[in-house]
C-alpha cells in the first residue's frame, strides 16, 4: 500500500441539504478543482468525485477505492449545458429520458467526447452520463465548474455507502475531504440505459425502475448479466461462493420460496448463528426470538436501506444475513439484483 494513502488526513464537513452553506460548498469546489477527491452525496449512494477533465484526479479515485482501472466511472454533471463537452452525440431516445427523468437516478451511456479521459471510461469509446437531484451535489458541482467522475464510495467490493459514515469506515485516510449530508434517499445505485448499440439496452436496473423507461421511450432490450444474473442456484448445504459483490464480511442468504424459510431459521438458530432477517412487513411467520428481523413497509423502503444493513450487520458480528425477496417490478428489480450479487446463496 502506498504511504500517502495511509498518512491522509479525512476531513468531514457537514453540509445541510434544507440550508446549504454556500461558505461550505466554495471549500468543497475548491478540492474538485484542486484534483483532489471529495466524498460527496447523491440521491442514491455516496459517490468518490473528482473533476473528470483531470486525468491525475480521477487516477486518485482508482487508487482510494482499490478498484481495477478496467471498470469505467460515470460522469455527472449538474446542468445540460456541460453535456455536449461529454458525448458527441445523443439520440432522440436518450433526449426523451433526460427530459422525463433528469436530475435523477438514471445513468445514459453515449458515445463519448473527444475531451473526456481515456481513463474515465476505461478506454471504451462510450461513456455514462448522469445529472443527479441531490441540491448538495449539484451545487459543489456547479462551483467547481467541472464534470465530476465518480463511483459509488465504498471499498472495492463493498456494499455502497448510504451515508457519510459508511463513506468516512471506508475512506479514512484515503481522500481529504468527506461532505456529510444524511442519508441517500434511493439507497440502490442509479439505473444505466446504453445507447451504445443499435437499440436502447438496461444495463443495471436501479433507481428508475424498467416500467417508467418503457412508459416513456418504449421497450428496451435487457442485458444478459441483468435477465440471467449466474447460476448461484444453490441448496443451505452447499453455498456457491463464486461471485461475490455489494458484500458485507457476513453470509448472504436469499430466500426466494418462504415456505422453506421457518425450517431454515430453525436450524440456523440450533447451530447457534448469530442472524439477521431482512424482509417486507407481514411475512406471515413467526420468528424465533433469537433472530434479529427488520422489516420494511415496501420495496422501495428496504432498497433505502439493505446497504447500511449489510454493514450494520458487520459491525455487530452477525452471521449470515438473510433476505426474504421482493417483487422484481418497480425498484424491486433493482433491490434483487444486488442482494443477488451480494448472496453466496440462494433459497427456492
Ligand atoms: O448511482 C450511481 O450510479 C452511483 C452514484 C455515485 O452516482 N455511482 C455508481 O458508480 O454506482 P459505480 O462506478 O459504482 O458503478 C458504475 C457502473 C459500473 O459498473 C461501470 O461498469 C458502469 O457503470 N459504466 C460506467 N461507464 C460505462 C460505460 N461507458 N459503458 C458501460 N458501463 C459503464
Ligand atoms: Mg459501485
Amino acid at each position: 500500500m502506498h504511504g500517502w494513502l495511509n498518512k491522509m488526513e479525512t476531513r468531514v464537513i457537514e453540509i445541510d441539504p434544507q440550508d446549504i452553506s454556500q461558505e461550505k460548498v466554495v471549500d468543497a469546489a475548491a478540492y474538485i478543482r484542486r484534483g483532489e477527491v471529495v466524498g460527496l452525496p447523491t440521491e442514491t449512494v455516496y459517490g468518490l468525485g473528482a473533476n473528470a477533465f483531470d486525468a491525475v484526479a480521477v487516477k486518485r479515485i482508482y487508487e482510494a477505492k482499490g478498484r481495477p482501472s478496467d471498470n469505467p466511472l460515470i460522469v455527472h454533471i449538474a446542468d445540460m449545458e456541460v453535456l455536449d463537452e461529454i458525448v458527441s452525440y445523443v439520440p432522440d431516445d436518450a433526449k426523451k429520458l433526460m427530459a422525463d427523468f433528469w436530475p435523477g437516478p438514471l445513468t445514459i451511456v453515449l458515445p463519448r467526447s473527444e475531451k473526456v479521459p481515456g481513463i474515465v471510461t476505461a478506454g471504451k469509446d462510450t461513456v455514462g452520463v448522469r445529472m443527479p437531484s441531490h441540491p448538495v451535489f449539484r451545487e459543489i458541482a456547479r462551483e467547481a465548474g467541472v464534470p465530476i467522475a465518480a463511483p459509488s464510495a465504498n471499498l472495492f467490493s463493498r456494499p455502497s455507502p448510504t451515508t457519510a459514515e459508511a463513506v468516512f469506515s471506508d475512506m479514512d485516510g484515503r481522500i481529504p475531504l468527506i461532505i456529510s449530508s444524511g442519508p441517500c434517499d434511493t439507497g440502490i445505485e442509479s439505473t444505466i440505459i446504453s445507447f451504445a448499440g443499435e437499440r436502447p439496452m438496461l444495463l443495471r436496473p436501479g433507481g428508475v425502475s424498467l416500467e417508467e423507461l418503457e412508459d416513456s421511450i418504449g421497450h428496451i432490450d435487457i442485458h444478459t448479466s441483468v435477465s440471467n444474473p449466474g447460476d448461484k442456484v444453490d441448496t443451505p448445504e452447499s453455498p456457491g461462493m463464486k461471485y461475490k459483490h455489494y458484500s458485507p464480511d457476513a453470509e448472504v442468504i436469499l430466500v426466494e420460496d418462504i415456505g422453506k424459510l421457518e425450517g431454515f431459521l430453525e436450524e440456523e438458530e440450533k447451530s447457534g448463528n448469530k442472524i439477521l432477517l431482512l424482509s417486507l412487513d407481514d411475512i406471515g411467520l413467526t420468528i424465533p426470538e433469537a433472530v434479529r428481523h427488520i422489516s420494511f413497509s415496501d420495496a422501495a423502503e428496504m432498497a433505502k436501506s439493505v446497504f447500511a444493513c449489510f454493514r450494520e450487520a458487520d459491525t455487530q458480528g452477525t452471521d449470515k444475513v438473510i433476505v426474504v425477496a421482493v417483487d422484481k417490478d418497480g425498484i424491486g428489480l433493482g433491490l434483487m439484483n444486488r442482494i443477488g450479487k451480494a448472496a453466496t446463496t440462494r433459497i427456492r
